[in-house]
Parts: C-alpha cells; sequence; structure tokens
C-alpha cells in the first residue's frame, strides 16, 4: 500500500473565532471526519440528491469526447477524491500514468485506495492528506507532471465565488506543467428541487449536518449536543446559494476550553453553502480566474455542467 503524505492539518483555531462570531459559523471542510465521508458517501445513492447522478450521466454519455479533449497518459490529480469512486471510472479510459486522490479525511481516503491499488496494481498511486481550501501545494517530484485537475461533484460550489476564482488560479501555479482542469458544476435550477436534495426525506443529510457538531467537540474539546440542534438548508436566490445551518432548539451555551458560546433559541450556525453557476456566471468565474473555457457539457436539463479549461496562458502552446 502506497504510504499516504499528510501535508498540513486544518488550525482549530480559526474555528474558534468563527463559533464565537455573530452569526456563527463553521467552514464545512469540517463536514468531513470519517462518518462525514461516509454520510456524504450515502447522500450521493439519495433519490433528490440529483448532482451524483446526473454527472455520472453526462460522464458516460460524453466520455469520448471527454477523454479526446484532455488527452491520454497524464496524472490525475483528484482533488476530494472522497471514495475515488468517480475517478476510478476514469482512470483506465484516461489511461492515467500517475493518480493522485487528495483528501482532507485521511482515514477515509486510505482504506478508499486500497480496493483501487487492487484493481490497478500497475497503476502508481500518490495519496496526500490535505486541507487544500486555502491552496495546493503539490510534492517537488508531481510538479514536473503534465495534470489534468479533477474536480468533480461541485464541491468547486462550496466556495464562495471569489474564492473559488483564487482557488482555480493558485491550481495553475501547483505545476511546472500547463495543466488541465476538469470540475463538475452543478447549475441553478427551481428552489424546489435544490432544496429536496439538501432535505432528504431519510434524514441523511440531516445527520451530515448534525455530524460536524461531534468533529468540532472532538477538535475543540466542547461540549454542543446534537439533541439541542435543528438541520435547516434553503435555497437562497439571491445569493445563487443552497445554505445550510444548524439551528438551536432552545437556548443554551456550549463550552470549549477559555471560552462559552451562549445561542439564543433558533439562533443557527451556518454550515456550509453550495453555490449554484448558471452557464454565465460560470465563464465569469472561469475568466476572473484566467481559465478559457474549452468545453462544456451538460444533461438534457441543464441541470449539470461537466467543464474542460486551460490556464489561458497556456492556450497558444
Ligand atoms: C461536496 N459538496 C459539493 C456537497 C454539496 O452539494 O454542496 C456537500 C453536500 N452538502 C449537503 N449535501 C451534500
Amino acid at each position: 500500500m502506497p504510504d499516504l503524505e499528510i501535508v498540513h492539518h486544518a488550525a482549530p483555531q480559526a474555528l474558534s473565532t468563527q463559533l464565537m462570531a455573530a452569526p456563527a459559523s463553521i467552514p464545512p471542510k469540517y463536514l468531513y471526519d470519517e462518518l462525514g465521508s461516509r454520510l456524504f458517501e450515502a447522500i450521493c445513492l439519495l433519490p433528490e440528491y440529483y448532482p451524483t447522478r446526473t454527472e455520472a450521466a453526462i460522464f458516460q454519455q460524453h466520455q469520448d469526447e471527454i477523454i479526446e479533449a484532455v488527452g491520454l497518459g497524464r496524472t490525475l490529480v483528484d482533488l476530494g477524491a472522497g471514495n475515488c469512486a468517480k475517478a476510478a471510472r476514469l482512470i483506465p479510459a484516461l489511461q492515467t500514468a500517475h493518480y493522485v486522490p487528495i483528501d482532507i479525511s485521511v482515514d477515509f481516503l486510505k482504506q478508499a485506495i486500497l480496493p483501487l491499488q487492487q484493481l490497478y496494481p500497475h497503476l502508481p498511486i500518490t495519496p496526500l492528506g490535505m486541507d487544500f481550501s486555502q491552496g495546493i501545494e503539490l510534492p517537488k517530484s508531481l510538479r514536473e507532471e503534465r495534470c489534468i485537475f479533477f474536480y468533480p461533484g461541485s464541491s468547486i460550489g462550496n466556495f464562495q465565488p471569489d474564492e473559488a476564482a483564487q482557488f482555480l488560479q493558485r491550481l495553475t501555479a501547483a505545476s511546472d506543467q500547463p495543466s488541465d482542469l476538469l470540475i463538475g458544476v452543478d447549475l441553478e435550477k427551481p428552489a424546489h428541487v435544490l432544496e429536496a436534495a439538501y432535505n432528504d426525506a431519510l434524514g441523511v443529510t440531516a445527520a451530515f449536518n448534525l455530524n460536524v457538531l461531534r468533529h468540532v467537540n472532538r477538535l475543540l474539546g466542547s461540549d454542543f449536543d446534537t439533541h439541542d440542534w435543528r438541520h435547516i438548508a434553503l435555497f437562497n436566490q439571491a445569493e445563487h446559494r443552497v445554505e445550510m445551518h444548524l439551528e438551536a432548539r432552545r437556548a443554551l451555551t456550549v463550552h470549549w476550553p477559555a471560552h462559552s458560546r451562549r445561542f439564543r433559541q433558533s439562533e443557527r450556525i451556518h454550515t456550509e453553502s453550495s453555490y449554484k453557476y448558471t452557464k454565465k456566471s460560470l465563464n465569469d468565474l472561469l475568466e476572473h480566474a484566467r481559465y478559457k473555457l474549452c468545453n462544456t457539457w451538460t444533461d438534457a436539463n441543464d441541470w449539470f455542467a461537466i467543464v474542460h479549461a486551460r490556464p489561458a496562458h497556456s492556450i497558444t502552446r
């Protein structure tokens, strides 16, 4: 089994500050401890959560064109690899030379690469345990390789648009070679479809959201009781985003070393924003990040887009 290189850990100091702020928030990266990653895997199977199956159908329908566009024999850098399932389907088709799955959920990633290594015993795999939300740092040897930065599942939507542009821009600096970008982006659609996707009938998304409090308790030594909190998900039309919050069921105080924070009944902690793009705002995002859009593939409803782009400065090569 390849060694898992852990590049750096998230700093709980900022988390403490964000919990003391008004309104309080928890960065969405803390949704992904091992249980959170498993709950997200379950979300992807829910009938209400259309992004995963819509994206998979687009890949299936346009696979040949996508492969032709991005080219064979590259290093596939899988950002937020999770269970590696999306990349696993592309690896043989792209004749991937080197697979680099990156995820903040280190234990989950360790387990995910085992079956992959069995399936493709000759494929070099370099797993990286990394919080890449503030930027990505590739080991020196990797900087020389011609990469495809693969960022499926609309995870780019979990950044605010200007942070998303900065993130994409920093990717171009992560490699010494001009690298392609292959990302999945969720598109705007009727509010009832969006809200159902984040308020599923089985309550899996509610469990995923509430589980962040247990993760925070472990990181900070806090005493959040999940029974005191309710899952809220709503589409904020003006901001083009689905928001997840945790709402206090009663007035309460949460303690952690050197801190205590009082919450009023119905006061909320913002745990995630999931931005939804239009074709125009997506194009603006890429331009802002100095990428040139090469191709877009969508489904028949225009619910989801797979985008191939290249750094604008590399286009003349
Ligand atoms: C990972 N990310 C793109 C998911 C999303 O839709 O924003 C996380 C998620 N949150 C609730 N359900 C799924």
